[in-house]
């Protein structure tokens, strides 16, 4: 794929260059045409669109829900619609998948790509605070898979709100947990990279859950009931 000036940098992990992310890539199954076209379209954003999962993470998804065939997953954070795009692609045939987002913009690019995959009937999208939405969900309504990437400062109470509802073999995964590396910057203090160091304390010393963090995109943490 071209970068030129007028795009945003592409997005990948923060400790690989650009030769060795290529060497993934080429060793990784390739977008479709959709997917790369929702890639181009969002990297006309500019630098905004190194928000967008990097597409062997999107792979990486992909095959975890592939895997789980969840009935019901929830993603916290779709911006223009790379991620959910991964997940609803891999879900069965009823399986649904509730994006909770607050940019009418950035998801109305997620949904003209839905409608291309022909995934639209799968999703509900919901533009309202995270929090909320989790909130509404009925009392006794189960996820089977989670995907949190929206607001760091909301990362606790998203997670918060999904561990009592993950159902037995229900997967959590939680991004950008490394933060560039800035989780263990002596140097850094910012709201954000503080939120996602006490957020990595918290899900560690969580007794109800085991946890793997991974090095894959901007850091990826997975999450399960412990046995
Ligand atoms: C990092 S981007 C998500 C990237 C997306 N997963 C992808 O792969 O393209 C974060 C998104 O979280 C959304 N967001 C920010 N605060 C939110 C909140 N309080 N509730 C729901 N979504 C929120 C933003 O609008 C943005 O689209």
């Amino acid at each position: 794929m071209q970068n030129n000036s007028n795009e945003g940098p592409r997005p990948r992990s923060f400790f690989l260059d650009e030769e060795l992310f290529e060497y993934i890539l080429n060793h990784t199954s390739s977008p479709d045409k959709n997917q790369k076209s929702l890639i181009a379209k969002t990297s006309e954003l500019g630098r905004i669109s190194a928000m967008q999962i990097s597409q062997d993470q999107g792979m990486f998804l992909y095959m975890l829900v592939s895997a789980i065939r969840p009935d019901f997953a929830v993603e916290i954070g779709t911006f223009t619609g790379y991620s959910s795009l991964a997940i609803a692609k891999a879900l069965p045939d009823n399986g649904k998948l509730l994006c909770c987002d607050i940019s009418e913009e950035w998801t109305s690019i997620a949904r003209e790509h839905w409608n291309e995959a022909g995934v639209e009937e799968k999703i509900e999208l919901v533009i309202a605070p995270a929090s909320e939405t989790l909130t509404n969900l009925p009392s006794d309504k189960k996820i089977d898979f989670a995907f949190i990437d929206a607001d760091k400062s909301g990362y606790l109470e998203y997670y918060e709100a999904i561990v009592p509802r993950l159902s037995e073999h229900g997967l959590i995964a939680i991004d950008n947990v490394l933060w560039s590396g800035r989780v263990v910057d002596a140097e850094v203090s910012d709201n954000d990279t503080v939120c996602i160091r006490e957020f990595n304390d918290h899900v560690s010393k969580d007794r109800r859950v085991s946890s793997v963090m991974l090095s894959i995109g901007d850091g990826l943490t997975l999450v399960k009931r412990a046995d």
